[in-house]
């Protein structure tokens, strides 16, 4: 067999491809940083199974590059807009995810982002390493509550559910617009209200994004919507960079459109846009939805589980349909 992991993960993934296959079988082609493109096409020849990350690009040309063998890619994520589904389906190979393990743990950064950017954390730990406090101040870095205040929700799958379930610790008003919408039941337990896309543009004091990428959702966030917000909200995005236009959000924040934002994904990662850099009044970090310890674990343990069970001939729990 051989398995190429693109990248380290965590031992328990890649323990268990080496229990289940031998430790010659697995290739793991970088310690940090993304694997170059002609050295990903040249080394996956001949591959059973790729176990790639979401910086990785799975298209027919790697597919190509793969050839006959390739089985399933089985991603280190539970996003897979890196990876052309039809074209996998049209060679097929079986591509899966790993839902569920991060749902949590991304919901937790989520709400860190909209507390911080809410209450102006991160401008105030810059005022404090910068020696410029001095003393306590009744008008100083003043922010907006977050308690009894009304999330809007845009993508109500589980991570935007599990907002919910935080929100109501906080006192909060949860409003949510979806393309589908939960089952009456559903809704009443989690005390969500469904309103469309306007009316939680204008009626939300924060908005966290839980969508996919998808056409539809590419640009959801753009000046219209930034100017219908109101000019106290705070916007939170730890779904998918291009779900945002990231030149509108810098626009809205530095024109005082809206108070703040929190920022996981960017529209071209690593690279961020140099307007947002500028934006005092937002809290940006490198991508880190998931990035707890025992989180990537799971990760890579669903990942290699695809693994294992695809290539011993069984149906892999996690399969992607497109
Ligand atoms: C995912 O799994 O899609 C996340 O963005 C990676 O943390």
């Amino acid at each position: 067999m051989k398995i190429i992991v693109t990248r380290i993960i965590p031992d328990r993934g890649l323990n268990m491809l080496r229990g289940a296959f031998g430790d010659a079988s697995v290739v793991v082609t970088r310690q940090d940083g993304p694997i170059p493109r002609p050295e990903l096409l040249k080394i996956v020849g001949g591959a059973d199974a790729l176990l790639p990350m979401l910086t990785d690009r799975i298209d027919d040309e790697l597919l190509d590059a793969a050839g006959p063998q390739l089985k399933i890619v089985a991603n280190n994520a539970v996003g897979y807009d890196n990876i052309d589904v039809p074209a996998a389906q049209r060679h097929g190979v079986i591509v899966t995810n790993t839902p569920g393990v991060l749902t949590e743990t991304t919901a937790d950064m989520a709400w860190t982002l909209m507390m911080a950017a809410a209450r102006r954390v991160g401008e105030g730990e810059r005022f404090l390493r910068g020696g410029k406090w001095t003393c306590w101040s009744p008008m100083q870095l003043l922010g907006m509550d977050i308690h009894g205040a009304t999330l809007g929700i845009f993508g109500m799958g589980r991570i935007g559910q599990a907002m919910a379930r935080r929100a109501a610790g906080f006192g909060m008003k949860v409003i949510y617009t979806d393309s589908f919408r939960m089952a009456e039941g559903a809704e009443k337990s989690l005390n969500v209200t469904y309103v469309e896309k306007a009316a939680l543009l204008c009626e939300s004091d924060f908005i966290s994004c839980h969508c996919p990428l998808t056409q539809e959702t590419k640009h959801a966030f753009s000046t219209a919507e930034f100017a219908a917000m109101k000019s106290t909200a705070v916007f939170v995005n730890t779904s998918r960079g291009p779900v945002v236009d990231e030149a509108a959000l810098a626009e809205a924040l530095k024109a005082g459109k809206i108070f703040a934002a929190g920022i996981d994904v960017f529209e071209q990662e690593p690279k961020v846009h140099p307007a947002l850099l500028e934006c005092e009044n937002a809290v940006l970090i490198p991508h880190l939805g998931s990035a707890s310890v025992e989180t990537r674990s799971r990760m890579a343990a669903i990942a290699a589980q695809n693994i294992v069970a695809c290539l011993r001939g069984e149906a892999p729990p996690n399969v992607v349909q497109g």
